[in-house]
């Protein structure tokens, strides 16, 4: 462990296991994209309270190097951990190439990053053993996606698999911009996608947050026979898995007050406006219509 090792402020010893199962699983992404993430985890685990840090004052990770994604994602993580969090989740596929292995190493609590939960999934899906990666320039140049299905193969015996991966820098800001349909996304798609149809893959994997809203699109270009996996939706998995596996979810009182808290190290309006978009629009009003079936 390094020498600025952060410890949970709150020890398990001291508060009884109930006490701490209850605490926040903390959350976190370089902005608002790890919300596809969170909204997985609180629709599988809503007994969970969570701590969401977007780290917006920092935003975009995926066209910065490694070494000040590490730097951010370190600050960020270190404070949910000084907080009292559970489990850390790095909901930022940027994030996780740069810091998981560090992260694992360094933090007392569980870590999931998102990128093994969506490499496990990929090779069990792929039959052809051709699997595409699409995600940021600085995620692809990490080459993190490559070295987890080599290391997750070897250590499981399995069959070789080919990854190709792609970056797509445009499909963050349209995400952002809210332009998932039309002609310049679509054009854009097929432009990015080319080199993994040419090579055959028959999964994708979506390796960033943002990818899950483009899902109608880059199932259109590659064709219904690919299989697209999503690290958002792995990764809420992995977590359900891992707080199971260790005793450690939240008690089911309903009585027990839930707390959702998100937070941004930027301008919290901004981060509000985008969050919709990726948590799903809140129903304002619900209005009744008269029987229909006499
Ligand atoms: N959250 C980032 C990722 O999953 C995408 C947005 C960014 O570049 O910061 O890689």
């Amino acid at each position: 462990m390094g020498d600025d090792h952060v410890t949970n402020n709150v020890d398990p010893a001291d508060i009884g296991p109930e006490t701490f199962n209850n605490a926040p699983i903390g959350v976190f992404d370089s902005g608002v994209g790890g919300l596809t993430v969170a909204r997985t985890i609180v629709d599988q685990l809503p007994h969970e309270s969570l701590i969401y840090i977007g780290d917006t004052a920092h935003s975009p990770y995926g066209d910065k190097s490694l070494d000040e994604v590490r730097t951010y994602a370190r600050a960020v993580a270190d404070d949910l951990v000084a907080r009292g969090c559970k489990m850390i989740v790095i909901a930022c596929n940027s994030a996780s190439a740069a810091f998981a292995d560090i992260a694992i190493e360094d933090y007392d609590v569980p870590v999931i990053p998102v990128i093994l939960p969506a490499v496990k999934r990929a090779t069990s899906t792929t039959h052809n053993r051709k699997v595409g990666v699409i995600g940021t320039a600085a995620t692809v140049a990490s080459g993190e996606y490559a070295r987890t299905f080599e290391r997750y193969i070897a250590d499981e015996g399995m069959a070789e698999v080919d990854v190709y991966s792609e970056a797509c820098p445009l499909f963050v800001p349209f995400v952002e911009r809210g332009i998932t349909t039309g002609r310049q996304i679509l054009g854009i798609t097929e432009n990015y996608l080319e080199p993994l149809k040419e090579a055959g893959v028959d999964t994708v994997v979506l390796g960033c947050t943002h990818y899950p809203l483009l899902t109608g699109v880059v199932q259109l270009v590659m064709g219904d026979e690919v299989t697209l996996v999503s690290s958002a939706e792995e990764t809420a998995k992995s977590v359900y898995r891992t707080l199971s596996e260790t005793g450690q979810l939240a008690d089911t009182d309903p009585d027990r007050e839930v707390s959702l808290s998100f937070e941004s190290t930027g301008d919290p309006a901004r981060f509000a406006s985008l969050a919709t978009r990726f948590l799903g629009p809140a129903i304002t009003s619900v209005s009744h219509i008269p029987e229909l079936f006499r």
